[in-house]
């Protein structure tokens, strides 16, 4: 029976902690989402340090809609569609780089740093004066924000602001981001690796599963693993783990650091563990006690698809996960780290992409996920409910240090309904969908909580 016989309401059911599978295959699902859900959520776009001069600019995607951020001449950031006004071609064609304007390579119309179009190729000849130029400019993104150097659009106009969106979440995100002065950089370019399997896999995995970790991970574990070390062999069983009725999350927050990581010791990992212990009073006295070792040898997830890995194997990154088909996504990965940290810091966490995500690790998860969408061909399969039900009734809002909602990390699926919860309320609405029983967090913004 097909999900379409009940409606968008039944593929989820956080209350009973199950979920269909048609979310990660259906063809029509995956076109709802790209509008109702990827043109109105806060969508992670770039890092400022990406965008140094004026005229520099990325080249992504907001869902499935290509976009250029440019830095403009008076300072500003715009977001615009990368598609031309007369037959729909990019207009650039690049990563990433420097420009004065964007040139389509089809028929030449130009367009300046701020998607103005300015040039058209015998414009006279060709239109007379029919074509107003002023009305064909590149499409903007109309919501653009940042916060503490990410980069944030919107296509919904009627949507919070990125704060308000973001709520407790930034309490977290500040350990990554705001640990010392200047914040974070990325190094080096983007990392774009191409998965079979829904983008929702790899999204609600970083939002909250540790539990698969030393199961799906044990050969690479083992690689990095010191045989000799003492201590817990399975660091990731302890820890908390966060969520919020927003959907964001956290797989698991461990305090520790890696100090008590039982990795192979290498000059690169003492190097990067040396510089978290020296610059530890420093963060205390930012940041407060609680985030001078987190977030370690964990992920997050801010709703709906923008991730970070940090301080496995003694490297962070931050990442997107790019929805291309309900069958397959892009998983971009940027290296990141403390822009006040010295050469050598940097040098070391930058070689350290390789060990786990663009190296043994990563090829761990995407088996999983191809596997899964192989399956998700069989109608049998996608008629039967997944259960998502572990730590039910475990989760509490009142910790007396985390902001938000709290349960162990290992053993709860807390974020996972969370995140379907709030996937579900914007397929299913036509209304930008508020949080029911909003309540003012520890940031000050409105995040709701059960
Ligand atoms: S499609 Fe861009 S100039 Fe024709
Ligand atoms: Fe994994």
């Amino acid at each position: 029976m097909s999900w379409r016989d009940h409606g968008i309401e039944a593929l989820v059911q956080p209350d009973e902690g199950l979920v269909s599978p048609e979310i990660f295959h259906d063809q029509e699902l995956f076109d709802i989402e790209s509008r109702k859900l990827f043109m109105r959520t806060w969508l992670f776009v770039g890092h400022e340090s990406q965008l140094v001069k004026r005229g520099d600019f990325i080249s992504t995607y907001m869902g499935l809609n290509p976009v250029l951020v440019v830095r403009q001449r008076d300072g500003g950031i715009k977001v615009m569609l990368n598609a031309c006004r007369h037959r729909g071609m990019k207009v650039c064609r690049a990563d990433g780089g420097n420009s004065r304007a964007f040139t389509c390579t089809f028929h030449g119309w130009s367009y300046g740093l701020d998607g103005e179009l300015n040039n058209v190729p015998m414009q006279d000849t060709a239109y007379g004066d029919r074509l107003d130029r002023s009305q064909y400019g590149l499409v903007q993104v109309p919501r653009v924000d940042t916060y503490k150097g990410l980069i944030f659009a919107n296509f919904d106009e009627s949507a919070p602001s990125l704060l308000d969106y973001l709520g407790d979440m930034t309490w977290y995100l500040d350990a990554l981001v705001d640990r010392r002065e200047g914040g974070i950089e990325v190094l080096g370019g983007v990392h774009k690796i191409v998965h079979r399997g829904n983008w929702k896999m790899g999204a609600e995995q970083f939002a909250g599963d540790n539990y698969h970790a030393f199961l799906t991970h044990v050969s690479a574990s083992m690689s990095w693993r010191d045989e000799d070390a003492e201590g817990d062999p399975n660091p990731l069983k302890a820890g908390l783990q966060f969520t919020s009725r927003a959907g964001h999350g956290i797989a698991g927050w461990r305090k520790n650091g890696m100090d008590d990581a039982p990795y192979v010791p290498s000059p690169d990992y003492e190097l990067v563990a040396k510089y978290y212990r020296d610059t530890a009073a420093e963060v205390r006295n930012r940041l407060g006690a609680e985030r001078v070792d987190g977030p370690s040898l964990t992920a997050g997830n801010v709703f709906p698809n923008f991730s970070y890995l940090s301080r496995v194997f003694c490297h962070n990154s931050i990442g997107v996960w790019h929805p291309r088909t309900p069958d397959t996504f892009q998983y971009w990965r940027y290296c990141v780290v403390d822009k006040a940290a010295p050469p050598e810091v940097k040098r070391a966490i930058m070689n350290n992409m390789h060990i786990w995500p663009l190296g043994v690790a990563d090829s761990d998860d995407g088996e999983n996920w191809s596997e899964i969408s192989a399956n998700l061909t069989s109608p049998a399969v996608r008629d039967t409910m997944l259960n998502y039900q572990m730590g039910m009734g475990a989760a509490r809002d009142d910790h007396p240090l985390f902001p938000g909602t709290i349960t162990e990390s290992y053993v709860a699926e807390e974020s996972h309904r969370n995140f379907y919860r709030r996937w579900q309320e914007f397929m299913a609405s036509d209304e930008y969908p508020d949080l029911k029983s909003g309540v003012l967090t520890a940031t000050g913004a409105t995040a709701g909580k059960e």
